[in-house]
């Protein structure tokens, strides 16, 4: 499952904030024959800019991405299709019936703003078993949103994840550019994890000032990138915002 040193580092574009923008205005008409911004063309403009997926959650709440948005996507996009979700039944039905590419665990809190820590693979590792295997039955790769921290990363392996998205939430919000300490536990993550043969993503918080930084952790395979993306989106368009970005990430990997 690792990546190979010929891959080039791949770029997921997070939309929710396109589904949060159309929930503000339309969450109670959502067949108005005026519905905006569309969740499908947001998805074809970031493929063609160089996305190589596309990521959504589907929160428990439904406060950005709907139901049917899920199933659009799955039909609509051309590149892979990444679904973060919570570990619950009802859920989990939904991702069996999708089946998108990859499935990312997250922990959901209801009165988070966002994914605030990674997923305790530790102490839900009993839970987290069968829905990882019912996943992979179904063809789908599966990843664990998890801290930077060697007893996460070796559970997930334990629990036979496919992959894992090491939480760079820390690392952004300690330095504009990056914190130094939080970059080192990441380094030191991902490593760990590559060396017990997963694959290795990372998300949250990213930006084009961390970024430069970010860039020296080894073993990457996936960035997942939204608020930066489409915050930037706002001033030079979303393309432009998913190019500028994927046209860093070329120089990975550094020296
Ligand atoms: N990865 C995961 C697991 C997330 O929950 C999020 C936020 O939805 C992201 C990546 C993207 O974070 P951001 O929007 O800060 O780029």
């Amino acid at each position: 499952m690792n990546s190979t040193s010929s891959d080039s580092l791949k770029l997921g574009v997070n939309i929710d904030h396109v589904a949060t923008l159309r929930q503000a205005r339309y969450a109670m008409n959502p067949d108005a024959p005026n519905v905006e911004p569309s969740l499908l063309a947001a998805a074809h403009e970031a493929e063609a800019a160089g996305a190589d997926s596309i990521t959504i959650h589907l929160r428990q709440d439904r406060r950005h991405i709907q139901d049917r948005d899920v199933f659009e996507l799955r039909r609509g996009i051309h590149t892979k299709l990444n679904l973060e979700m919570g570990n619950t039944s009802e859920i989990v039905k939904i991702a069996l019936e999708v089946r998108p590419d990859f499935v990312c665990l997250v922990p959901e809190n209801r009165q988070e703003i966002t994914t605030e820590g990674g997923l305790d693979a530790v102490g839900l590792s009993e839970a987290l078993i069968p829905t990882v295997k019912s996943l992979q039955e179904r063809g789908v790769l599966v990843s664990l949103f998890i801290d930077p921290e060697a007893e996460q990363i070796r559970a997930a392996a334990k629990i036979g994840a496919d992959m894992v998205e090491l939480h760079t939430g820390a690392f952004a919000n300690s330095a504009i550019d990056g914190g130094d300490a939080e970059f080192e536990l990441l380094r030191t993550a991902a490593i760990l994890a590559h060396d017990l043969g997963l694959r290795v993503n990372a998300g949250h918080g990213l930006n084009l000032p961390n970024l430069v930084k970010l860039l020296r952790v080894p073993h990457l395979y996936e960035l997942n990138v939204g608020h930066h993306l489409v915050a930037r989106g706002l001033f030079v368009g979303l393309a432009r915002s998913v190019r500028d970005f994927k046209a860093l990430m070329a120089s990975y990997p550094l020296g």
